[in-house]
């Protein structure tokens, strides 16, 4: 897109709406997929389209949605919550003295690909078209408003599923919510949408019909990939859409050069860095943050949860957890393991079930587990504990003191058996 008409783009992002349907308290745009809230996506897709400007429309517990708005987006509140028509005005509001493309887009549709939005907004200036709506070809389209198009297959207004009749119900063409205007027809033409619904909300979908009556030009660019589509005013819909997210996520880190096993029992969340050649295996779940080297083997069923970094080589393997631990290059954790709070070195081996007791029910508790030290099965390491390096513990030991470099312990609580180990 050329510069010049980058320029001349505002977004509005509509965020104030409740979680009603979700049945939640949480408001809706910060569900998460994949380990960050819906919002993240939209606000991602904006800024990388680089617009003069961006407004979020925020109401409901906006306290809470405000955190996750970046520096460079303005905010502005809807008080009341009654309908994305008044929502865009809030919006209108905050551009005073804008003149160009508003872009519209909704907070709960996090699948859209900025390729398509360029599309959209391409099509849009090119044509000089006052009102651009993103429209798709739906199988089961149920929950979405339907797009009327007249004789001439213009398109003539959007009828909302509540209020469609059942020959419009029959209508596959729905309203995806994105919609590009030019900005002094929507300012003008916004106060004249009434709320003659059964809702009783001003919808913005209303204002193609009085386009269309004005003789406004008034065009639909059809969606490609139906997926990027979808709204989330659900919990099945939140699971449909984490689905497509998390294929995109997996098939991102195979081209990359990561082995998935089986893609659709492998949870990766957004933001997590996998090196080459490593391998995961199914029934994995690695959470938001978690660093992956090289040539690493995770799972089956292992969990990694946040603050978790793994050098190269390492292999966690069954039924292991880790939160908030570093584990050092070619280190060994094969079977069964909780290892939180803690800084493992290179060259360690952990034994079947090693436990770092990191919770005294107050507080979290550090372990250190230097280079080259060899956890026996069945370990119990009470935090905060230091194990030095090439230090061997018994199986079945509980270490409730720290143990110097190349001393072997064992027993209930352990005990040193040797100082300086095979090793001194
Ligand atoms: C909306 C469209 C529908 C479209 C569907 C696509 C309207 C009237 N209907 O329906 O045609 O097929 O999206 O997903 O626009 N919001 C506010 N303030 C409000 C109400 C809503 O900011 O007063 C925000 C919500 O937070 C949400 C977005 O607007 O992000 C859309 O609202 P939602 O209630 O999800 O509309 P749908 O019923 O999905
Ligand atoms: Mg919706």
């Amino acid at each position: 897109m050329p510069k010049r008409i980058k320029k001349e783009i505002a977004v509005i992002i509509l965020a104030a709406g409740k979680s009603t349907r979700m049945k939640s308290e949480l408001p809706k745009v910060l569900h998460p997929l994949c380990g960050r809230p819906m919002l993240g996506y939209v606000l991602d897709l904006v800024t990388s389209l680089k617009p003069a400007q961006v407004v979020a429309v925020l109401g409901y517990k906006q306290e809470l949605v405000r955190k996750i708005i970046p520096k460079g987006i303005k905010i502005a509140i809807q008080k009341k919550l009654s309908g994305t028509a008044d929502a865009v005005k809030v919006g209108l509001s905050v551009l005073r003295g804008f003149k160009g493309t508003v872009l519209v887009l909704y907070g709960d549709n996090p699948l859209l690909k900025k390729e398509t939005l360029k599309k959209l907004l391409d099509y849009h200036l090119e044509n000089n078209v006052d009102a651009t709506l993103l429209t798709a070809q739906l199988k089961t389209p149920a929950g979405y408003g339907r797009i009327m198009r007249d004789k001439y297959f213009s398109i003539c207004g959007i009828v909302e599923e509540k209020d469609a009749d059942e020959v419009q119900k029959d209508i596959k063409e729905i309203n995806t919510g994105i919609m590009a205007f030019k900005k002094e027809k929507l300012s003008a033409n916004l106060g004249s949408i009434r709320p003659n619904n059964r809702k009783k909300e001003y919808y913005l979908t209303d204002i193609i019909e009085i386009f269309a009556k004005k003789n406004y030009l008034v065009d639909g660019l059809k969606i490609q990939d139906t997926g990027e589509a979808l709204g989330i005013n659900t919990r099945a819909e939140l699971a449909k859409a984490n689905c497509l997210m998390q294929k995109t996520i997996n098939d991102k880190l195979m081209q990359e050069g990561v082995t998935i096993i089986d893609p659709p029992s492998t949870f990766i969340d957004f933001g997590t860095k996998i090196g080459k050649d490593t391998v995961i295996y199914p029934f994995t779940v690695i959470q938001r943050g978690v660093k992956i080297g090289k040539r690493c083997f995770v799972g089956p069923f292992a969990h990694l949860r946040e603050g978790v970094g793994l050098g190269d080589g390492v292999v966690a393997g069954n039924f292991i957890e880790m939160v908030r631990s570093r584990i050092g290059s070619k280190t060994l954790i094969k079977h069964f393991s909780y290892l939180g709070d803690s800084s493992v070195g290179a060259n360690v081996n952990i034994g079947a079930g090693t436990v770092t007791a990191n919770f005294d029910g107050k507080n979290k508790n550090y372990t250190v587990i230097k280079d080259n030290v060899n956890i026996g099965s069945d370990t119990v390491i009470v935090a905060p504990v230091r194990i030095g390096k090439f230090a061997v513990t018994g199986a079945g030991s509980v270490v409730t003191r720290n143990i110097p470099d190349k001393a072997v312990v064992a027993g209930v609580p352990a005990r040193i058996l040797k100082q300086g180990g095979k090793h001194g």
